[in-house]
């Protein structure tokens, strides 16, 4: 069973119980296929978003929508996409990476790696059959910090992992707007101080572009939250107040099920909870418990006549289809994250309180590193020789070991790893294609190297990524 978290629970900064071994269901099968079609045209678009107080902003979308696409695919169709570059700034090249998708190496959108990037008028097609049902998403990997930062991104969607189907689901998408104070434009995105500390934080935090919003679901009912943080700087620490909740994937992919009681997220990781809804009239609060005081972010709002009355234990969520790497035989490899000697005398010639340098001067600074190398530059032009080659078919088990005080959510593309233990914290085993290091963390992940191409490894704090932490890998 599960309890509801009680005021001590609140304010003690709880964290989340490990798994219970109920094995999953067995992957379903994919439908009979078929093709969906998305068109995408990042462009600058003048529109307001829910925070925005009616005020139009200069956001750069992939639709007409000031909120993020949702784009919605069945288990076994192929998703087929039309990618336009609308920008007219010069030089702003676009590309459409599919987080946590395992797809062919050249449909992973990065540019220079593994494709041109699409300049200003020019297109591009991407097409693959996402192979894992679950709550992912896509975004630029180009310029990120602006282009995230202006809005380029959308939900993905791959249905068929539902054994027993839920009553009703919701999409949460969290992040901040860098909004100015009159919230009629943006802030400076990129900062040095944000990006040789913790990173540059928005000043609106938002829920589906909303502040606080209210968001209706059926009464006394087991309701699915798609919940992904897409903030480019923000790690927080969800959880949910005023009902019970379990947790049922992370990054998309099922895990057995276990009690929410709060979550730590750094941008780009997702999970998917099952909230048993309040009674008609009743409310939940969903919180970031992850500073000292937590912050409230959105109210569940029940409405209508109870559709459950049962004990609330909700089925899991059928299992991906994803090979398990034989431990027994993996392959160690070890990557160490850490700053560079350049961050002190690039701080200290910024002077200690930072102040906004400008992409331009921050291009020349590497603040990060992974096994001592820093990417060149801030764009992905430049491409340094990989970090490390692997074996296709084989078993690796990664050593992931953070020696800078700051937190590091780690991405790695192309492959989802199964996370087998951290040296600071009880962390259920589960399945993930990011895994959040704490500061002087080391997390132990494995993997088969099984998709064949070059891959990224990089930080998903996109200022850390834009100043070194990053690097690609091989799998031949
Ligand atoms: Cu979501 Cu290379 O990133
Ligand atoms: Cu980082």
């Amino acid at each position: 069973g599960t309890a509801a978290l009680t005021g001590a629970a609140l304010f003690g900064r709880p964290s989340s119980a490990p798994a219970d071994a109920r094995a999953l269901p067995p992957p379903l099968p994919p439908g009979p296929g078929g093709v969906v079609r998305l068109d995408l045209t990042a462009a600058e678009r003048s529109l307001a978003l829910p925070c925005s107080n009616g005020n139009a902003l200069p956001l750069w979308t992939f639709t007409d929508s000031a909120l993020p696409p949702v784009v919605r695919v069945k288990l076994g169709e192929r998703l087929d996409t039309h990618l336009v570059n609308g920008l007219t700034q010069p030089g702003e090249h676009v590309s459409v990476h599919w987080h946590g998708i395992r797809l062919p190496n050249a449909e992973d959108g990065v540019p220079y790696l593994v494709q041109k990037p699409v300049e200003p008028g020019e297109s591009f097609d991407y097409s693959f059959v996402p192979p894992d049902p679950g709550t992912f998403f896509f975004h630029t990997h180009c310029n990120t910090v602006e282009q995230l930062g202006r809005g380029l991104m959308g939900v993905l969607i791959v249905e068929g992992d539902e054994v027993e189907p839920y009553d009703a689901e919701r999409i949460l998408a969290i992040r901040d707007w860098r909004l100015n104070e009159a919230r009629d434009g943006f802030l400076p995105f990129l900062t040095l101080e944000g990006a040789g500390r913790a990173g540059t934080f928005g000043t609106v935090r938002s829920v589906n572009g909303a502040e606080m919003p209210a968001i209706d679901v059926p009464a006394s009912a087991d309701v699915r939250l798609r919940i992904l943080n897409v903030d480019p700087t923000r790690i927080m620490e969800f959880g949910i107040e005023g009902a019970d909740a379990v947790v049922v994937a992370i990054d998309g992919l099922a895990c057995p099920p276990f009690p929410l009681r709060s979550w730590k997220m750094g941008p780009a990781m997702r999970i998917d909870v099952i909230v048993r809804t309040p009674a008609d009239g009743g409310s939940a609060t969903v919180l970031d418990y992850f500073a000292a005081k937590p912050v409230p972010l959105a109210r569940l709002v029940a409405h209508g006549p109870a559709l459950r009355s049962g004990p609330f234990a909700p089925a899991p969520l059928a299992a991906a289809r994803i090979a398990a790497p034989d431990l027994s035989a993996a392959e160690p490899q070890l990557f160490t994250f850490s700053a560079t000697a350049t961050a002190a005398a690039v701080q200290a010639a910024a002077g200690d309180d930072g102040g906004f340098l400008g992409p331009l001067c921050l291009s020349a600074a590497s603040l990060w590193s992974i096994n001592k190398q820093s990417w060149p530059g801030s764009g992905m032009d430049r491409l340094p020789p990989p970090i490390a080659r692997f074996e296709r078919g084989r078993s690796y088990r990664l050593t992931l070991k953070n020696v800078t005080p700051r937190m590091h959510p780690i991405h790695v593309h192309g492959h989802s790893f199964t996370v087998l233990e951290s040296n600071k914290r009880d962390l259920p085993p589960h399945l993930a294609d990011t895994v959040l290091l704490l500061p002087n963390e080391v997390i132990d992940v494995a993997f088969v190297a099984d998709n064949p191409g070059r891959w990224m490894m990089h930080c998903h704090v996109i200022e850390h990524q834009e100043t070194g932490m990053m690097a690609w890998f091989e799998v031949a």
